[in-house]
């Protein structure tokens, strides 16, 4: 693992902005695997200014989000779908159908997880997976468990997510019970992964994640077993490091 520590967010946004521009500029049919939450979103910040001043298209890229909320009704603000079109994609020059995000509302919530995968199958493999991390270590939203799935699947979400995520809605009432996120196996089928850690309040599962046992306890401790990782973290995440 590349382990990255910045002393200020502007630092870290401008580092992992430029590895996924980077990406994008050598290979312009890349595949990227997208994050929501607070974490990534300075980085794509990034992105668009590099997008406006003419260093990067994403015309031809195709991408794949990690998770979304089972039951928000569409254009709802806290679906990962709005955010993504807020935060990046009505900002860059991505034709929005190439933007695949899971449907929360699938009718079949049981198989939406197998057509999602069929999706990215035909596509073809993730080139470079952007991932935030829970408190608890999970990894889209793979939550700790004594068995993990491989594929993308259904979820119950953990009251200590919904909880930590209720920050963005009205009440933890409004935040959904269960997601459809990506399983481990496929995260880890990606060529190159980047994760992504702010604050203090992170800094023990970060230490976990990355220098603690391999255990699915703590998810994100199994991309201690890729061989392309790079982390980015603020000083303050990465506070508990040996
Ligand atoms: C988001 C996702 C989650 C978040 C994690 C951290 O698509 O899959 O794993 O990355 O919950 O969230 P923030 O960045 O809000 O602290």
């Amino acid at each position: 693992m590349n382990i990255l520590t910045f002393e200020t967010n502007e630092e870290l946004n401008k580092v992992g902005g430029n590895i996924i521009a980077s990406l994008v500029q050598t290979n312009p049919y890349a595949v990227l695997g997208l994050a929501t939450g607070s974490t990534p979103i300075g980085i794509y910040q990034e992105l668009i200014r590099t997008y406006q001043n003419g260093h990067v298209s994403f015309k031809h890229v195709t991408s794949f989000n990690l998770d979304e909320y089972v039951g928000l009704p569409e254009g709802h603000p806290e679906s990962y779908r709005t955010f993504m079109n807020n935060q990046l994609f009505n900002h860059i020059d991505i034709p929005l159908e190439q933007t695949y995000v899971p449907n929360g509302n699938a009718a079949d919530l049981a198989s939406e997880g197998a057509r999602y995968d069929e999706m990215m199958s035909t596509s073809k493999q993730i080139d470079l997976q952007i991932l935030g991390l829970g408190h608890n270590g999970h990894i889209g939203f793979n939550e700790p468990d004594e068995v993990l799935s491989s594929g993308t699947h259904l979820v119950q979400l953990k009251e200590s997510t919904r909880e930590a995520n209720a920050r963005f809605f009205n009440s933890i009432d409004e935040v959904p019970t269960q997601a459809i996120t990506m399983g481990v196996g496929t995260i880890l089928k990606a060529k190159m992964i980047m994760l992504v850690v702010r604050g203090r309040d992170k800094a023990a599962i970060v230490k976990r994640a990355l220098q603690g046992p391999i255990t699915t306890d703590c998810p994100a401790s199994l991309l201690q077993t890729h061989s392309n990782v790079v982390v980015l973290l603020d000083k303050e995440a990465a506070g508990e490091l040996a």
